[in-house]
């Protein structure tokens, strides 16, 4: 299969795609949003976009939604242009999404802001310990040696062990004096421990809250340790090269070859994208990031984890699952700690997500004794009662 480069401007973002790939499947990979309103059906005629520089033809169904002046002035539909050649493509600013301001408040980017302490219980904690040698009196495992001092530490009682944890347990222990960290996540109803460090790196953990918005994706970086918000930032689902609204993605994703890896993979690079950001900016290595939660409505929580969501937009409109298993992020390809969780707030039913299940949790609305309303204006609106 032969490849072709395209560049996007202005952004001057390029891409190297395979022969006969749309312009809207390319502007998606390079991370360049276009106005997709039909979910590349070529019935919007909303994705123009100009061709200056190679050859691409629109086809006779593209044609009929564009002027002559714009067929002579070499603009496409992307949705309806497939890459045949290396291209210089101009998105014009009606077919950006860019424009627009995704707004923070400050106190939700404030360094200065923090969570609660009554309610801080973070799904992935690290302990520094500092633990007597083992003797002919006390020569229980290491691994119980560990588990033992972590009951002491801390309230819970339950303690798993990964694999990963043990190996080379026996040398990071002896190697550090018996100085060690370790990092444990919070698993059903117990913790395991994810990896034991030699010394003290307590200091280095990081979770991430992001909302996965069917318009915008919005990630809050919390140091771990003291509750802290380190920042936040926003962008635009890349997912809106696919259509704007859930039903337009969900008919892509279930009517398309590949559509549902491709709009995994469009919220999957949001997220590292994201994460690139935020580390960056404030100086922090993404591997130190231990957690993630993740709340979206039913359809972005299904495309996150990469599940069918087909039958959400059918009667009797039934979700693959409402809740949803812990995995370790590197197994949807987000980039932070190898042994990193993201957890992914269940949803109440097909319509009502785990975005309003978190706003519920977050405003303890749900333990007050007074009857009060949450309600979520979102690009899909939600009522908690
Ligand atoms: S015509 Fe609607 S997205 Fe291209």
């Amino acid at each position: 299969m032969r490849k072709f480069k395209v560049t996007f401007l202005p952004d001057g973002k390029d891409i190297e795609v395979e022969e006969n790939t749309t312009l809207m499947q390319a502007a998606g990979k390079a991370g360049v949003y276009v106005n997709t309103i039909c979910g590349g059906k070529g019935v919007c005629g909303k994705c123009r976009v100009q061709v200056i520089n190679g050859k691409a033809k629109a086809d006779k169904h593209a044609i009929a939604l564009l002027t002559k002046e714009e067929i002579d002035d070499s603009y496409v539909l992307a949705c309806q242009t497939r890459v045949q050649d290396n291209l210089e493509v101009v998105i014009p600013p009606e077919s950006r999404l860019e424009a627009e301001q995704i707004l923070l408040t400050d106190s939700f980017v404030s360094e200065a802001a923090s969570v609660e302490s009554a309610h801080f219980e973070p799904l992935v904690q690290k302990l520094y310990m500092e633990l007597q040698e083992p003797s002919n009196e006390d020569n229980i495992a290491d691994s119980d040696r560990i588990i033992r001092e972590l009951k002491r530490k801390t309230k819970y009682n339950a303690y798993e062990r990964s694999l990963g944890c043990l190996r080379e347990l026996g040398s990071k222990l002896r190697n550090s004096g018996w100085k060690v960290t370790a990092t444990i996540a919070r698993q059903n109803n117990g913790w395991k421990i994810l990896e034991i460090d030699t010394g003290d790196t307590n200091d280095n953990n990081y979770g991430l809250a992001i909302d996965v918005g069917t318009t915008t994706v919005v990630a809050q970086l919390l140091h771990l340790q003291s509750g802290k918000v380190i920042g936040g930032e926003g962008t635009h689902n890349l997912q809106s090269n696919y259509g704007e609204d859930v039903i337009t993605r969900i008919a892509f994703a279930c009517g398309k070859e590949q559509g549902l890896q491709e709009l995994h993979k469009s919220i999957v690079k949001n997220i590292n994208d994201l994460i690139t950001s935020l580390t960056d900016k404030h100086g922090i290595d993404r591997k130190d990031i231990t957690a993630i939660v993740a709340a979206g409505n039913t359809t972005m929580s299904h495309f996150l984890l990469g599940l069918m969501p087909c039958s959400i937009r059918l009667a009797p409109y039934v979700p693959t699952t409402h809740s949803f298993p812990q995995i370790k992020a590197k197994e949807i390809d987000i980039d932070i700690y190898p042994e990193g969780i993201l957890e992914t707030l269940p949803d109440v039913a097909s319509y009502v997500g785990g975005d309003i299940v978190s706003g519920v949790l977050a405003c303890g609305i749900a333990e007050k004794p007074e009857i009060k309303v949450l309600i979520d204006i979102g690009t899909n609106g939600e009522i908690a009662l």
